[in-house]
């Protein structure tokens, strides 16, 4: 097992869902590591995510786009970077469906320009110590059937825009490894949720919808099938690979946790019952089962044995409570809520 301990990490995309958490929980954990957090700001990212490390010594936002080679080849020298972790991405499936572009241009693009720099300042410091670490996702693997899991080596099979770009992304990463021996990592994890997820996603969008009375799309007959795990896991996943991971490797990230999307939508409609006193069935009545998206995967379920019996990571959230931890937050930060979806918050990033 690798022993690697980074004394100045470039996080991209840090002002999304899954950086922001990283980022707070990274540095509870590692006080004494300098954290960049490179992000363009798309609608997608909010620097209200990190009101509580904004004014830390060891924390350094730049406003800028992770395909601009300029920047981020000066940041990597100025900041002596030991390690990037590359969560930057257009991540909404439904977006790259109506609109394709952004997604190469982002998450293909963005990358190889990451890489390319990266390679460029590794062998400028003569093979230093480094790490390329690409957050992906099992959307790449495609769709499974009734049975059966994602395991590192199970072909890619991506069904849509964003899969696919994610995917290209993977294998760039693979191909810095294998040509120029960057020392890359690269993990794929499941559906995560938690606090701070933008609500155009489905668990922050039917909390939303539930509160708001307004009708809670299921699409097509909701039996589609997503594994879900908390963002805090996903950050101690990320954390352990970064830190243990061999350069070259791949691992699944995921919680076990398999439901059809009409379940979770039932649960939290149910809860949501209780915790705003309305009648029993009340958020259920809202349901309504719209048009299906195109491309849309059955199942997706990951084999995280890897991960466990390689580098020792586990889940240690329990769904049934950070689902209702995840409906009290977004109860708690109706504020946040109404900024992200008419972007107020716009007006001052
Ligand atoms: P998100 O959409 O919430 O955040 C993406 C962030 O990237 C935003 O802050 C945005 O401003 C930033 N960004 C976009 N384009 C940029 C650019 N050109 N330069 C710099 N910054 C840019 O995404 P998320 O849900 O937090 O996902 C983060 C990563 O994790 C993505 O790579 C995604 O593919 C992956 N992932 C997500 C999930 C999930 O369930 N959300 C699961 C597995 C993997
Ligand atoms: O599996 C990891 C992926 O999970 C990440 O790579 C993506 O970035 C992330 O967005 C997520 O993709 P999904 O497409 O699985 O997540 P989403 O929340 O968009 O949808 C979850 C399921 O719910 C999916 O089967 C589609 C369905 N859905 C979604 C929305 C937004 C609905 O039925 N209604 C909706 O309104």
């Amino acid at each position: 097992m690798e022993n690697f301990t980074p004394n100045t990490i470039l996080v991209t995309g840090g002002a999304g869902f899954i950086g922001s958490n990283f980022i707070k929980n990274f540095m509870d954990c590692n006080p004494g590591c300098k954290v960049i957090n490179l992000d363009i700001l798309t609608y997608a990212g909010n620097l209200e995510n990190l009101k509580s490390v904004e004014n830390m010594q060891n924390y350094r936002f730049i406003k800028g786009d992770i395909a601009d080679s300029k920047l981020v080849a000066r940041l990597l020298t100025e900041e002596n970077i030991d390690a990037i972790i590359h969560f930057a991405a257009e991540s909404h499936v439904d977006r790259s469906i109506t609109g394709p572009e952004i997604f190469v241009k982002t998450n293909v693009l963005g990358t190889q320009i990451l890489l390319e720099e990266s390679r460029k300042y590794w062998n400028e410091g003569k093979n230093k110590p480094f790490r390329f670490l690409q957050i992906s996702t099992d959307e790449v693997y495609g769709s499974l059937g009734e049975t059966g899991f994602f395991r590192e080596d199970t072909p890619l099979a991506p069904n849509s825009p964003y899969s696919a770009s994610k995917a290209a992304a993977d294998m760039l990463v693979r191909a810095y490894h294998e040509t120029f021996g960057l020392p890359t990592l690269n993990t794929r994890c499941s559906n995560n949720y938690g606090p701070f997820q933008f609500p155009e996603k489905l668990i922050p969008l039917m909390i939303n919808n539930i509160i708001n009375k307004k009708p809670l799309p299921v699409y097509g007959d909701g039996q589609n099938v997503r594994d879900w795990l908390h963002v805090k896991d996903h950050s101690t996943a990320v954390e352990t690979v970064l830190k243990k991971g061999k350069p070259g490797s791949l691992f699944n990230i995921g919680g076990n946790n398999e439901w059809k999307n009409i379940d979770i939508v039932n649960l939290i409609c149910d809860t949501l019952d209780k915790k705003l006193g309305r009648e029993q069935s009340e958020g259920r009545q809202l349901i309504t089962l719209v048009k299906d998206r195109q491309g849309h995967d059955k199942r997706y379920a990951i084999d995280a044995a890897k991960i466990k019996n390689e580098l020792g990571w586990a889940p240690a959230h329990k769904f049934q409570e950070g689902i209702i931890e995840t409906i009290d937050w977004y109860l708690e930060n109706q504020d946040w809520v109404r900024n992200v979806t008419s972007g107020e918050y716009r007006n001052y990033q």
